[in-house]
């Protein structure tokens, strides 16, 4: 087992990988393959006994909600799923009041939504420790589990080459680049012009790279940065919420799709297939390449379980 860094992050919110360092990235990582070998050895802990989750959710969840209520229950926790139907958050309640409320019962806030703001909001009135489990903007749980799912295929996430194709300026794009660029993985995203992510956030996650040796790329042409990459990775081309949009996102995205003729651009026989799910086949990836050999999305989804259950442990407990 891998040895864990020194990271105190007894009573931090996790709102965006923008917030930790590398070494507190590696600390929640090294701690999620320690939480999964328990697991997955039968050995029972207790180390939430006693405590409350209130998890909101505005959007809908599979693995996140799976992933919060296992992890946090089966060590003893008790967790709330609370959907928009259930509570005032913002409707008529502010979520400034909101967060006060559910700061003073519960130990920790988890929440789905739409606004960033929102999380952030709760994270500053609750005084608890609040995790963002996907907003408009972020999606850092995600990542957590996608460099472990990386570090287990290859056996050190250091030096890979990851593309990303499709929207350049969704919650998982953006999540991924800068999880990448900070924990020293190559980021190369093919995307369209009008969805390129803002410069902004570019330019911070350059620095990072920098830090690592390690280049971010972006371009509209596929083509050119498909060779020797090791990982290819992709997410639907319509977000939760952006239904609207679909018709004009399928024509921008249609030459970005997941396919064998672009893993055979890469010239990498040992690359493979990353999805943070639920996905869409024939859409950004076709079943051919997602249910075949070169896919680990399913090892993948299941490290979510482990990342937040690292999360959780040392942001409540300290470990
Ligand atoms: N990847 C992910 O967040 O899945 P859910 O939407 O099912 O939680
Ligand atoms: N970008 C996707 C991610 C789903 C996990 C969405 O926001 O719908």
């Amino acid at each position: 087992m891998m040895e864990q860094k020194m990271a105190n992050l007894k009573g931090k919110s996790f709102l965006t990988l923008r917030d930790f360092s590398k070494d507190e990235i590696f600390h929640l990582l090294d701690l999620a393959t320690k939480l999964k070998d328990e697991k997955k050895n039968n050995i029972y802990s207790d180390r939430f006994k006693g405590k409350t989750i209130a998890l909101i959710f505005e959007k809908r969840s599979t693995r996140t909600r799976c992933s919060f209520e296992t992890a946090f229950g089966e060590n003893g926790g008790f967790p709330v799923f609370l959907s928009t139907d259930d509570i005032q958050l913002g409707q008529k309640e502010t979520v400034e009041d909101t967060a006060r409320v559910l700061g003073s019962m519960f130990d920790a806030i988890q929440y789905r939504g739409f606004s960033q703001e929102n999380v952030n909001k709760l994270a500053k009135f609750s005084n608890v420790p609040v995790y963002n489990g996907l907003t408009d903007e972020y999606h850092p749980t995600q990542i957590l589990a996608d460099i472990l799912t990386i570090r287990e295929h290859f056996g050190n996430e250091n030096g890979i080459k990851l593309m990303y194709a499709g929207d350049g300026r969704n919650n998982v794009a953006i999540s991924l680049m800068i999880g990448c660029a900070k924990v020293g993985i190559n980021f190369y995203l093919a995307t369209p012009k009008e969805l390129n992510p803002p410069q902004e956030i570019v330019d911070e996650c350059k620095i990072y790279a920098k830090k690592n040796n390690t280049e971010i790329k972006i371009s509209d042409q596929i083509k050119d940065l498909a060779p020797n990459i090791d990982v290819i990775y992709t997410d639907v081309w319509v977000s939760m919420g952006e239904e609207k949009v679909a018709a004009e996102r399928e024509k921008l995205l249609g030459r970005f799709q997941v396919n064998e003729k672009l893993f055979q651009l890469t010239n990498n026989e040992k690359a493979v297939f990353m999805h943070c799910l639920p996905a869409v086949r024939e859409k950004e990836v076709t079943a051919e390449i997602i249910d075949g050999s070169r896919s680990i999305v399913w090892q993948q989804a299941e490290n979510r379980k482990y990342t937040i259950k690292a999360v959780m442990a040392a942001t409540l407990n300290g470990e």
